[in-house]
Order: C-alpha cells, then sequence, then structure tokens
C-alpha cells in the first residue's frame, strides 16, 4: 500500500510558513497519523497520534545518529551530545543525565530558583517596568550554574550565549551565525572548567552536573572527551534557561485566562494543571527527528532504510481525537488525563530511561511551578499596552513583547 503523500517538488517553503501547524494540517487532510512529504529536496515521513508516537519511539526501528541537521547540531545540540547516540551508548549517556534528577536534587534547584526569584523581584520594585522573558533568564541561569556547581564568571554575557544557543537554530542569516559563535564560546568556558576538575584545581559541590559529568564514564570504562562532557552541562544549563520561554507563556495566560488566575489564588484551581496546560497549549518544539533504522512495515506502509522521519509534539498536544476541544486552554482537562506517554508530548514522548524523552521534564515542571507561584501569590503587577500576540511559524516563539510587567510589588508575608 502507497503512503497518503503530498504533491510537489519541495515542502520546505510550506513547513517555514505553516510552522508548528504544518503536520497537523496535513494529518487532518490526508486523515491519516502518517504521511510522506518533501522537505530540503529530501523524503520525510511525518507521523503523528499516539500510535504514531510509540512507533516514532521503538528504537529497534528509528534511530538518531545522522538524523539531526547540521544547523541544530552547531548551535542547540553542540556535537556528541547525547540527542545524537543510540543504544548502548544512549542508555550510557543517559543514565548519567537521569541520576542526577533526584528529589533530592530537584528540592535543591527549587530553593535556589525561589531565592532568584526574590532577589529579582527585590530589583523590579525600584524599576518603572521589567521585561519577564530577559529577567527570567537571569534568574534561571543563576540559578541553574549554582545547582550544576558551574562558577559563573560574567553573568549577562554567559546567559546571552545560552540564549543564543535556542534562539538561532531556525534562524536565518546573523542572528543563526550569533547561534554558532556563541556555541564555540560556551563550550570552550566550560570544557575550560571540566579540564580543571579533573586537574583538581576546581572543587564544584560532587551532586552537580560539572561534577558528574566530567567524571562519568562511559560504556567502554573511558572518561568522556572533555568537549563532550562540556556540551552535556550545556545540555542542562542551556534548557534551564529556555524555560524563560514557558515562563512567559504563563504570564501571558495568567492575563488571558484571569478566570484561571483567580482560581489559583484562592486555592480553588492547581498550579500543577495550569503549567501542564500552558506546556500543552503554548508551541514550543514543532517535531522531533530521527531516521529509518532498517526497511520495515506498518500499517502496510513501506519505512525505507535511512528515511527521515518527523514526530507532529505540536500536533500531537491539539489533536482532536486526543484532546477534547484542543484550543480551548483548560487546565482541569488534566484532571482525568490518563498519563499516556504519547498524547502530551511537548518534551517527547516514551521512556525517560530507554529512549529520547526529555531529560529535564521534572525540572521543567518544577521551575514553572516555582515560577507561576510566585507570579500568582507572591507578585502583584500591572501588565500594560503591548503586542502579546505570538506567531506559529517563528520558532521558538513567544509573547511578541517578551511580557513587560510594570508596577512590579512582592506581596507582603
Ligand atoms: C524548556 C523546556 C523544554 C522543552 C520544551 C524541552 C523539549 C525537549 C524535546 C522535544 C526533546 C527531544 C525529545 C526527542 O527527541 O524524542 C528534549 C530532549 C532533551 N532535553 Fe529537553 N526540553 C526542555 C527542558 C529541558 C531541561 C530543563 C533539561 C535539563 C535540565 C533538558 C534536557 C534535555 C536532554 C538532555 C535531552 C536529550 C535526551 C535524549 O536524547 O535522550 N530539557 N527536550
Amino acid at each position: 500500500m502507497s503512503m497518503p503523500k503530498e504533491e510537489g517538488l519541495d515542502h520546505s517553503l510550506a513547513f517555514l510558513k505553516e510552522g508548528y501547524e504544518f503536520i497537523l494540517h496535513r494529518r487532518k487532510s490526508f486523515q491519516s497519523n502518517v504521511f510522506e512529504t518533501t522537505l530540503l529536496g529530501k523524503k520525510a515521513i511525518c507521523l503523528g497520534g499516539k500510535e504514531g508516537a510509540e512507533l516514532f519511539y521503538d528504537s529497534d526501528k528509528f534511530m538518531r545518529a545522522g538524523a539531526a541537521p547540521n544547523r541544530l547540531v552547531k548551535t542547540l545540540f553542540g556535537e556528541g551530545g547525547v540527542q545524537t547516540l543510540d543504544g548502548e551508548q544512549h542508555h550510557n549517556r543517559k543514565s548519567m543525565f537521569m541520576s542526577i534528577m533526584t528529589r533530592t536534587q530537584l528540592q535543591k534547584l527549587d530553593k535556589l530558583i525561589e531565592t532568584e526569584w526574590m532577589h529579582a523581584s527585590e530589583r523590579w520594585e525600584k524599576a518603572d517596568q521589567t521585561t519577564l522573558y530577559d529577567e527570567s533568564q537571569l534568574i534561571l541561569m543563576k540559578a541553574a550554574c549554582a545547582w550544576a556547581g558551574v562558577p559563573l564568571d560574567d553573568e549577562e554575557k554567559r546567559t546571552e550565549q545560552m540564549r543564543h544557543l535556542f534562539e538561532s537554530p531556525a534562524a536565518i542569516g546573523p542572528s543563526h551565525w550569533q547561534g554558532r559563535v556563541s556555541r564555540s564560546g560556551v563550550d570552550e568556558w566550560i570544557s575550560n572548567l571540566v579540564e580543571q576538575v579533573r586537574r583538581g584545581d576546581l572543587h564544584p559541590i560532587q551532586e552537580g552536573a560539572l561534577y558528574v559529568f566530567s567524571w562519568h564514564r562511559d560504556a567502554n570504562g573511558e572518561l568522556l572527551p572533555k568537549e563532550v562532557a562540556a556540551v552535556e552541562v550545556v545540555n542542562i544549563l542551556r534548557p534551564i534557561v529556555a524555560i524563560s520561554i514557558y515562563i512567559a507563556f504563563a504570564a501571558l495566560a495568567l492575563h488571558q485566562f484571569p478566570e484561571e488566575k483567580e482560581r489559583l489564588k484562592k486555592g480553588d484551581g492547581s498550579i500543577h494543571r495550569f503549567v501542564q496546560e500552558v506546556r500543552r497549549y503554548y508551541p514550543f518544539f514543532p517535531a522531533t527527528m530521527a531516521k529509518v533504522k532498517h526497511d520495515f512495515e506498518w500499517q502496510g506502509y513501506q519505512f525505507k532504510e535511512g528515511t527521515m522521519t518527523l514526530l507532529d509534539l505540536y500536533g500531537n498536544n491539539h489533536d482532536p481525537h486526543l484532546w477534547e476541544q484542543p484550543d480551548l486552554f483548560r487546565p482541569d482537562r488534566f484532571l482525568d488525563w490518563e498519563e499516556s506517554p504519547f498524547d502530551f508530548i511537548p518534551q517527547g514522548g516514551g521512556d525517560f530511561h530507554m529512549g529520547h524523552r526529555c531529560a529535564g521534564e521534572w525540572v521543567t515542571i518544577q521551575v514553572m511551578e516555582v515560577s507561576v507561584d510566585y507570579l500568582v501569590n507572591r507578585l502583584q503587577y500591572k501588565v500594560p499596552d503591548q503586542d502579546l500576540s505570538y506567531s506559529h511559524s517563528s520558532m521558538p516563539s513567544m509573547p511578541k513583547s517578551q511580557m513587560i510587567l510594570s508596577h512590579v510589588r512582592k506581596v507582603p508575608d
């Protein structure tokens, strides 16, 4: 049987134009959770739905080596990172990440984030207005470095470099090249720290990523090359700073859905469900990608070895077959969510330990919970007139004004 296929030579421009909705539009028009298209001049298969996600995370059928485009590796991922590994090598590296995601470690991060929110809000009280997206990046960077055991030398410069890494992968021209320059800068900074740890000249906290990753041994019992250990430490710092995008969206949701904010204030709603709905509703990563490992057949369709395959992350979170009225912001939908690892997948799906699901999903949820609690219960502020619209095609997306707050005051204890 032949797979539903998009006519035409190449659909890369349509992907850029339709952005997050590119795959879901076609899943709806083909009435199929699998179809074939052409992207960057190559055949690509797009998968969606629960079954599509389950198939995508079958590591006997798909592999990650060579799947990510160069512009992603040179900015967001870094070279030799966990995202590009398969099999035993991936299990070994992923266990290194998951070993620092313990309850005690997460509680430590909570406290660090809370302290940074407190310091930042003291600063904001003295200013006319503040841009939440920028300011939360500083909060997150300081807390992330303290958590990871990384001495932060020039906080503004380093925070900006981290931001370039996640803002630049899909950018064109100078903004993209800025991302590559920042990647070299942060890799060099952290490689030097790894070297110092190994020489015994630097003694970071032993539970933090810098120490753990500097001394981690791969499946052959070897220390990681210092450049790779550095890329992995950045795989902790960079995405923690990227939570600023979700914090900006959470503040937008509190503004756009004031009834939900009121419920949270009264203790009638749940911050956890609110955070889950922010992650479901707003766009972040459109898709993730892998390559077909060996020829196989699925539901009568042929998957040929080496074919690029995209999983529709945004589309699954907005799939009307999986969510009732997916375009409504309704945190209470999570009251009876069955916790499938394949429907709600803003940070990937499947198993944390065995597959490529985001290693920092628990961190993200917790950091957002602390931040939403701060915005709802610990601060008073106004949202002045500004452009709060956000694009469904620029990646990553965020409110255009980056959430300006004014008249910020701490709520007296
Ligand atoms: C800011 C919100 C975040 C979003 C939207 C996000 C999203 C994702 C996505 C979509 C993937 C790829 C899943 C796949 O390919 O199957 C991923 C992987 C990953 N994420 Fe996150 N992430 C976030 C935060 C974090 C945080 C806070 C950390 C670390 C503290 C983190 C560390 C990682 C790592 C190490 C991987 C690679 C996992 C692997 O390949 O096995 N992420 N993330």
